[in-house]
């Protein structure tokens, strides 16, 4: 299946998650209707794909402010003299990497990040894949009856976990975590089931790293349900996986999608350059 918008040949990987964008240079300016066409792929394929680009942090930062305002990630450290681009880096001798439990970016913020620009400088040989899921196949997934139970509901969402593993690993993640993230845990509350602004379609929005409970119930009490939705989520057939070379680029919409950095290269370095693009409040 091969479709072509504005010049772009778009070659999905699966029906629903994931498809490679062919024919666009992101060192390049872009047309306002090749950013038409990406953003209307991303709503359709949840996340998208570039092969072999060479761009700048700042060439990096001018594509994604094409799709909204940049958000600055509270808790990793950035490439030297870019703020805005966080710098995820695992050297050889590092046992653990970021991002290795499924997520959608910062959902512990009140207004979480609409998708997030990862683009490859260094990878392993083999590894270091990245996997993604459709959270509007997860929904859709459910029988009527957990549908409408979840509808009315919302969930707490921080990054508690996040800060314990991050103080458990230091020396063994070369990730910098600002050491202003230790100041406060972040937490915010969001409806379970989110209507995408842009393909108007329900989305479960709950993840493992960053889900605490439900609003209103324990811990103890959510976490049966919440283990099986996120089981549910990750099912294979919801599920991207993309093999990464140096330049290529993900765009992701955290909206609609979790991803997942499997952590299966020791003894390689791997090196990536994330820019994030604000988003709106969950609704
Ligand atoms: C992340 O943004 O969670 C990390 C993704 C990756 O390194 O593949």
């Amino acid at each position: 299946m091969l479709q072509t918008l504005d010049g772009i040949d778009i070659r999905p990987l699966n029906p629903t998650i994931g498809a490679e964008l062919h024919g666009i240079d992101l060192a390049q300016p872009l047309t306002t209707a090749q950013v038409a066409a990406v953003r209307e792929a991303l709503h359709r394929y949840k996340v998208v794909f570039f092969r072999d680009q060479d761009i700048t942090p700042e060439q990096q930062l001018d594509f994604a402010r094409r799709f909204g305002a940049i958000d600055v990630n509270p808790i990793f450290g950035h490439v030297p003299g870019h703020p805005e681009v966080m710098l995820l880096v695992k050297e050889e001798g590092d046992k653990f990497n970021i991002g290795e439990i499924w997520h959608s970016d910062m959902s512990f913020a009140p207004v979480p990040p609409m998708g997030s620009i990862l683009y490859a400088r260094q990878v392993p040989p083999a590894g270091g894949d990245t996997l993604w899921c459709d959270m509007n196949r997860a929904y859709e997934t459910l029988s009527e009856g957990l549908k409408a139970t979840l509808l009315g509901l919302n969930a707490v969402h921080n990054n508690r976990g996040q800060l314990e593993r991050a103080a458990a690993r230091a020396g063994d993640v070369s990730t910098t975590v600002q050491a202003s993230a230790f100041a406060k845990v972040r937490e915010a509350v969001h409806p379970v089931v989110r209507v995408h602004e842009g393909s108007g379609l329900p989305c479960l929005f709950v993840s493992e790293t960053f889900t605490w409970c439900f609003e209103g119930w324990t811990r103890e009490e959510s976490l049966p349900l919440l283990r099986f939705l996120w089981d549910h989520a990750i099912k294979v057939e919801n599920q991207v996986r993309f093999r990464w070379q140096a330049g290529s680029v993900a765009f992701w919409d955290n909206r609609s999608t979790m991803h997942y950095a499997a952590n299966d290269y020791h003894g390689w370095r791997r090196e990536m350059h994330r820019v994030t693009v604000k988003g709106t409040p969950p609704a």
